[in-house]
């Protein structure tokens, strides 16, 4: 199977940064989302990520317009589906809402029409459990900065068939990334990794041993992170780093994954990091 058409559906951070790449690799891409602002404030952080490498010489002008040239967007998930090869999912960490988009897609594409899901937490097995094609049905896990960071892992569902994978695989080198597989686990590789180590500098904080700001530095200097983990959770999101290790506590029932009260007391109080304007630290424009 050859991919030629891309659909993204959710064009936030994730999702914007996925179309991007892909538009930029050659594809043609169509960006969905439920209203026009929405799609417009995607188009314009495209806009602005493409303008940042051609001010670095790392693109043309040339490349730029046609990168944008290739996106086209839809409000509606069944017209702007109905090209694709690969759908991509990069809405909200909700299942209710990632069953009713996998259950609405189904309904609108060909037969060999690849789900794709950029769930960092959601079981892909569960997702798939909701369609009628669960063989294909597969996590591609993106980074963010998506146009920056290299790695896609590749989560197979436990129905995931084989020739999935193998087309999956292929996109992903061809969309400029390193694919790395993995099976469908809790927190998959990357964040059962990482979780549990940002849970830790956590409480490093709660319990005094070190600000964050001390913290970060030594897994800065010391372990060369390019951010510390306080900062990384700041820019991931607090809630996110909450409902994934949620998500490790649930699926192992292991304590050693239980969230730190000052990171639920914090997501409480709505110190959410970059995206609210507080997290570790102070992102206002003051
Ligand atoms: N979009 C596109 N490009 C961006 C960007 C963005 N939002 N932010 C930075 N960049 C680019 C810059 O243009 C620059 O490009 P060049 O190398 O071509 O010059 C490059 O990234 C480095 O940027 P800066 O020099 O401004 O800043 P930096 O050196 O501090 O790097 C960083 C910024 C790339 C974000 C770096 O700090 C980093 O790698 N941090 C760790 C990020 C990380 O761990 N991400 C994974 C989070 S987990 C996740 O996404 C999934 C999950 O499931 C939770």
């Amino acid at each position: 199977m050859t991919v030629k058409h891309i659909s993204v559906i959710g064009g936030g951070t994730m999702g914007n940064g996925i179309a991007h790449v892909a538009a930029q690799s050659g594809f043609s891409v169509t960006l969905i989302d439920i209203s026009e602002e929405a799609l417009s404030r995607a188009i314009a952080t495209i806009t602005k990520n493409l303008g940042r490498m051609v001010a670095k010489g790392k693109i043309s002008d040339e490349d730029q317009a046609n990168t944008l040239a290739r996106i086209t967007t839809s409000t509606s998930i069944e017209q702007g589906v109905k090209q694709a090869d690969v759908v991509i999912e990069a809405v909200n960490e909700n299942f209710e809402l990632k069953k009713k988009i996998f259950q609405t897609v189904e309904a609108s594409v060909s037969e060999h029409t690849i789900l794709a899901s950029n769930t960092s937490s959601i079981s892909i097995t569960k997702l798939a459990g909701v369609t009628k094609r669960p063989e294909k049905v597969i996590g591609m896990h993106f980074f963010n900065p998506v146009p920056i960071m290299k790695l896609v892992e590749i989560v197979n569902g436990l129905d995931t068939s084989k020739e999935v994978y193998d087309v999956i695989e292929q996109l992903s080198k061809d969309m400029g990334k390193i694919p790395v597989p993995v099976n469908d686990f809790p927190g998959f590789v990357s964040n059962r990794v990482l979780m549990p180590m940002i849970n830790e500098a956590i409480f490093c904080v709660h319990e005094g041993v070190a600000t964050p700001e001390n913290v970060d530095e030594v897994m800065k200097l010391g372990m060369a992170h390019p951010m510390g983990p306080l900062r990384l959770a700041d820019f991931i999101g607090l809630d996110v780093c909450l409902d994934i290790l949620n998500v490790l506590y649930d699926g192992f029932k292991d304590p050693k994954y239980r969230p730190c009260p000052l990171l639920v007391k914090m997501v409480d109080a709505g110190k959410l990091g970059d995206k609210s304007g507080q997290g570790f630290y102070n992102y206002s424009k003051n």
